[in-house]
């Protein structure tokens, strides 16, 4: 596959074009046909990648560092970076990308600050990929879940699709929802109660792109027309007070009542983990994409390591 970007970090959605996104599928969906042995000729076995985690994880850390390892390359990890790396001690998050670009071909940063990746990128001599920062961006979420989406339904375009639950901090809906919305014809329903609607930069692009949306609080308003159903977790993490998030912690949750209003083709998609929002019972109808999704996070992730570290 080319080069997927100039310069090759990994910071926001917008970076990929349709060409792009295509492209990445396909090798996407090669890793996840075939045994990756025969599929990756390339060994990556100089290259080292660095995951460096502010914030807890488990997908998307264990993905890339699998994706990582099934590409024959090496890994360096710090969890709990906050606490583990020198940032206890004082160091700006600038100085630890520094030094550790000169250790890493590539530095996977999940970070609680906004807009801390475009920050590590400005001082970084490897390729940053953005692994979530605070409540702005998780590009390679929003990556796996559109493969996730035309793996199921066998299409991208003209889909109508609900965001339900936390709109306010979720990262994840913020960048798929940039990504659906320059596709063709995709229709919006964003449900939330008040305290967790969608930040206004992002209705603002909805009607610069001419996307169809509505706005609700009441999950049954739309659940019988949508062909994907995307709910999240309630951010606990980015409530300023332990009473705001009470108030709004369990507010969505997909049962078996809420099944039985879902066409028969739709899909349901949450980035993981779930708390309260999807009853255990919901797991084996056929509908629930979630662990799929959360598979498919190795081949995407496989497939954007290739892209950066194989040119
Ligand atoms: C999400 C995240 O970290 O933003 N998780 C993930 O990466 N799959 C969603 C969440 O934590 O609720």
């Amino acid at each position: 596959m080319a080069s997927l970007l100039n310069p090759q970090h990994i910071l926001s959605t917008a970076q990929f074009d349709r060409a792009k996104i295509q492209d990445l599928f396909l090798r996407a969906e090669e890793f996840s046909q075939r045994d990756w042995r025969e599929t990756c000729p390339t060994s990556f076995n100089c290259k080292v990648m660095a995951t460096l985690f502010y914030e807890p994880s488990t997908r998307t850390r264990f993905s890339f560092e699998a994706a990582m390892l099934k590409l024959r390359g090496q890994v360096i990890s710090m969890e709990s970076a906050g606490q583990f790396s020198s940032a206890i001690k004082g160091e700006t998050l600038e100085d630890t990308i520094r030094v550790t670009s000169g250790y890493a071909d590539v530095i996977v940063l999940r970070h609680p600050q906004n807009g801390a990746a475009r920050l590590a990128a400005s001082v970084a001599k490897v390729p940053v990929i953005n692994a979530g920062d605070g409540s702005g961006e998780h590009p390679t979420q929003a990556l796996l879940d559109l493969f996730t989406i035309q793996k199921e339904l066998d299409a991208i375009d003209g889909l109508e699709i609900a965001f339900v639950g936390d709109l306010r901090y979720g990262r994840t809906v913020h960048s798929l929802l940039e990504l659906m919305s320059r596709l063709n014809h995709p229709r919006v329903h964003l449900i939330a109660p008040p305290e967790l609607s969608l930040p206004q930069n992002y209705v603002g692009m909805l009607k610069e792109r001419n996307v169809a949306y509505s706005i609700s609080t009441d999950l049954s308003s739309a659940i019988s027309k949508v062909d994907v159903l995307y709910i999240t977790r309630v951010q606990k993490e980015r409530f300023v007070s332990a009473e705001e998030y009470e108030k709004v912690r369990s507010v969505y949750t997909i049962d078996a009542h809420v099944l039985a209003g879902l066409k028969p083709r739709s899909i349901i998609m949450h980035p993981l983990p779930r708390v309260t929002e999807i009853d255990r019972e919901v797991d084996s109808d056929p509908r629930a994409a979630y662990f799929r999704e959360a598979q498919n996070g190795l081949y995407v992730r496989m497939a954007l390591l290739e892209t950066l570290l194989g040119s």
